[in-house]
């Protein structure tokens, strides 16, 4: 017999525990878990599922396929992020922190679309049509026929939405949406995942791209998206710091594309911008010869992006332990590269504060800016500048020596293009490049004696 049981979930990561705990055991947030009654049915070990059901077609891999069609959103970045536009019965799911830019991005899209002549339908359950449409104004974006409307019942939405499924179908945001088959408030696991569920049913049935926006709370009291990940196709994450301009759209998870490719935008006054620049960008502040600075050519996706590595460092007096701080870079890394330069080059951060910056508030996470961290962190300890025109590459080995890294052709092509004429790298067997004199290094320590003008 069906018996319902109590179960407490984790709000954070979806986690079920049987019995309320401070702390979720599978990701350790506390105070996430809630207790939800759910039918969950305790079957007898003899009710197996190897009988009963009904047979299913197995097939081979080799079978001819259509790729699946798509459509552009109108704006280039986003598409770009995608993997070609959006996919017509589909689902994805946009995160980012609130205020960062998802409702601009999306009734940008939203507007481009409806004004290519495809039926859009822009759903708010945060903000009433007429913000929504002030915004819209804003930007320029007024006289889009975007069908608009302020609602969190799902079922008023589908119903709705039935008669005339839209090509795209935009939920801002899944977290104030509240199916009525399900109790408890809206943003709760069990609210966010049945409205969801529902949405996305739609979408498959009707050919609908939907798109959901979903906040990313530190708080564990909103259910992240973390539980609506593996319902979704393609995952998005919208990131940027506030306070800076510019904001990096990259796919988390998609399934009809790959996750390299990253969309670059810039807030701007009448919206997002796209960049399809962005060297530029980050580098765009560039002053002086500075000790302490230089240009690292990261490679996102198949682009390549040239950021500024800046780093400073500060003489202690006193026997107090020396600080460390990072911004857009791993810090473990950076403990690696301290320690590379301590023991293989002789040179002593022990008394020093580190600081380490990437410029414009991007995240470096391609492992070829070792020698770039470790070319600004010499030239900051020595107070030598490392040539403007110069750009740093390559993987450091704890042994101290530099390794050769992926797309080293198109990284040297790209820092030509925007006037560098000099890279300090590992040896490259590419041939060279127009405009650029590469230098390369076998080991770090061979590096820093150059950058102390030893050699
Ligand atoms: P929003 O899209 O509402 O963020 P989210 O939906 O992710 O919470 O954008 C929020 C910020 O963007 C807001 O603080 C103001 C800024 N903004 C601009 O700078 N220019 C604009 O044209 C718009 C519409 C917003
Ligand atoms: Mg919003």
């Amino acid at each position: 017999m069906a018996k319902p049981q109590k179960r407490y979930v984790c709000q954070a990561c979806g986690g079920v525990a049987t019995r309320w705990q401070g702390q979720c055991a599978d990701c350790g947030e506390w105070n996430s878990l809630v207790e939800e009654t759910a039918n969950v049915t305790v079957f007898a070990a003899k009710h197996n599922l190897r009988s009963g059901g009904r047979a299913i077609t197995l097939v081979g891999l080799d079978a001819d396929i259509p790729l699946p069609k798509r459509w552009n959103t109108g704006i280039a970045e986003f598409d770009r992020a995608l993997g070609g536009g959006l996919v017509p019965a589909s689902a994805t799911l946009i995160g980012g922190d609130p205020g960062i830019g998802k409702s601009t991005l999306l009734l940008q899209a939203a507007a481009r679309m409806a004004m290519a002549g495809q039926s859009v339908a822009y759903i708010s359950g945060e903000e009433a049509a007429d913000q929504v449409r002030l915004r819209a104004r804003r930007l320029g974006l007024g006289q889009a026929p975007v069908q608009l409307a302020s609602a969190t019942s799902v079922r008023d939405i589908l119903t709705t939405l039935e008669k005339a499924p839209p090509a795209l179908l935009v939920i801002d945001s899944i977290q104030t949406m509240h199916s009525d088959l399900i109790e408890g408030a809206p943003g709760t696991v069990s609210q966010v995942r049945a409205s969801a569920q529902e949405l996305i049913r739609f979408a498959k049935e009707r050919g609908t791209a939907l798109v959901l926006v979903g906040h990313v709370t530190k708080d564990g009291s909103i259910a992240g998206p973390r539980v609506l990940e593996h319902m979704v196709d393609t995952v998005l994450s919208f990131e940027g710091e506030r306070s800076h301009q510019y904001r990096i759209l990259r796919a988390v998870k998609n399934r009809f594309g790959g996750t390299e490719e990253i969309g670059v935008f810039a807030m701007a006054e009448a919206g997002l911008d796209e960049v399809a620049n962005p060297s530029t960008l980050f580098l765009s502040a560039r002053g002086e010869e500075m000790s302490g600075a230089t240009v690292f050519p990261a490679i996102e996706g198949t682009r390549p992006v040239l950021v500024e590595i800046q780093a400073l460092i500060v003489r202690l007096q006193s026997g107090a332990t020396p600080r460390r701080a990072v911004v857009g870079w791993d810090s473990g890394r950076l403990a690696m590269i301290l320690a590379v330069l301590e023991a293989r080059c002789g040179l002593s951060f022990s008394t020093a504060e580190v600081y380490l910056n990437i410029s414009g508030g991007y995240r470096v996470s391609d492992p070829a800016a070792d020698v770039a961290v470790a070319a600004a962190l010499v030239s900051a300890l020595a107070e030598r500048p490392v040539p403007t025109d110069c750009i740093a590459f390559g993987e450091v080995s704890l042994s101290g020596e530099i390794r050769p890294v992926a797309h080293g052709g198109l990284r040297l092509k790209e820092a030509a293009k925007l006037g560098f004429a000099k890279a300090w790298g590992p040896a490259s067997k590419d041939g060279a490049t127009p405009g650029m004199r590469h230098e390369s290094f076998a080991s770090l320590g061979a590096l820093v004696d150059h950058i102390l003008g030893r050699r």
